[in-house]
């Protein structure tokens, strides 16, 4: 998944590579290009809730791999993530094994001087890893965030129920669809390669897929009866391949609510978590943890209701509008095209090492 086992290839990816390709990009506005998946790269205050998080789990070899997961402030010392994060079989990381950055949107910038350690995590007692119901957990700060994270607020279940009616109403099965979700992360920009994550915060827009019709997509009954517990978003039309992916796991999926558009914080609610998908960018929508469900959990976690904190103030809201053409996904591969599209991602890799070696004179 986000295994970062190329971590010493990566680094030299992006430390080396990263201007050129920033500017590769930018040298040719009209193409489109692989982002978080279909999404284009976050400027510094646009998503200020967004905190990257660092794992360390004992590996079977006796020695240590390291895993990466976002995870959303949901007040200056409280942040939400995927349970699945911190949870690999039967190991859970312990709390001196986690790292927090808020506030940033480079990981050039998450360094061991800013990093902000957990004192406490914990995991939802009804999280069940082969099911992947319940997959949230909390973490609990040492200290509080910088000053440049900036919590959001969460929506409630009479909020989630007006979320459930507008993705019921506005959902186009085959056509385009409203972008009324903002996902955001460093996870993986090509589906077909979990190690291409993104040294930049990066977002795109979605829209919300109705619970039945996520449901019927995915078959076997995957959230039969649970349509409390799961979100689903897709793509905001079916030829356009957007999508949360490999290690954007625990970031957050924002709805902004037409009720409040005029307040400080835009209205924006967080009303997800990234959870699971198939591979990523496919047909079937990815899944999110409805948050709304676990408000009274949560609130009994922090010791004190988190929605009677003063309302954030944003600067930024991306839900105004779509995100233009730079970001508007890159085309759907067929499951034929998967092996060129592996190819494409070694010749991808190839060049990078090659840029790699330029930059660094190696
Ligand atoms: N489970 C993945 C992770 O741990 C996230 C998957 C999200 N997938 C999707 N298609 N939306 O990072």
């Amino acid at each position: 998944m986000y295994k970062l086992l190329f971590g010493l290839l990566l680094y030299w990816f992006f430390v080396c590579s990263a201007t050129a390709v920033a500017s590769e990009e930018s040298a040719r506005p009209g193409t489109v290009t692989a982002k978080i998946v279909g999404g284009v790269e976050s400027g510094q205050q646009d998503i200020p809730w967004q905190v990257y998080l660092n794992l360390t789990f004992p590996a079977s070899d006796g020695g240590q791999s390291t895993f990466v997961c976002g995870g959303v402030a949901v007040s200056q010392d409280l942040v939400l993530t995927a349970a699945h994060c911190l949870q690999h079989g039967s190991v859970t990381v312990t709390a001196d094994n986690v790292r927090v950055w808020g506030g940033i949107v480079s990981l050039f910038s998450a360094n061991s001087r800013n990093a902000v350690a957990v004192t406490e995590l914990v995991i939802h007692p009804s999280y069940n890893s082969a099911q992947f119901t319940n997959d949230i957990a909390l973490l609990k700060l040492a200290e509080p965030l910088p000053e440049g994270a900036i919590p959001i607020r969460m929506a409630d279940r009479a909020t989630q129920d007006r979320v459930d009616n507008a993705f019921a109403n506005s959902w186009v099965a085959n056509g385009e669809r409203p972008p009324n979700l903002l996902v955001s992360g460093w996870g993986s920009t090509d589906p077909q390669d979990s190690n291409s994550g993104s040294s930049t915060l990066r977002y795109t827009l979605l829209s919300g897929v109705p619970d039945r019709t996520c449901d019927a997509q995915w078959g076997a009954n995957m959230n039969s009866g649970d349509y409390p517990i799961f979100l689903c978003a897709g793509s905001v039309a079916p030829d356009l391949a957007r999508d949360s992916c490999f290690g954007d796991s625990g970031g957050p999926l924002v709805w902004q609510d037409p009720q409040a558009a005029g307040d400080a914080d835009f209205g924006l609610r967080l009303v997800g978590l990234v959870s699971f998908g198939n591979g990523c960018a496919v047909t079937v929508p990815g899944v999110y943890t409805e948050v709304a469900e676990y408000q009274s959990w949560i609130d009994a976690q922090a010791g004190r209701t988190l929605r009677s904190q003063s309302t954030p103030v944003f600067s930024v809201n991306l839900l105004d509008g779509d995100i233009g053409n730079a970001g508007s996904g890159i085309a759907v591969t067929t499951p034929d095209s998967g092996d060129s599209g592996g190819s494409i991602g070694l010749w991808l890799l190839a060049g990078l090492l090659l840029m790699a070696l330029w930059r660094c004179d190696l």
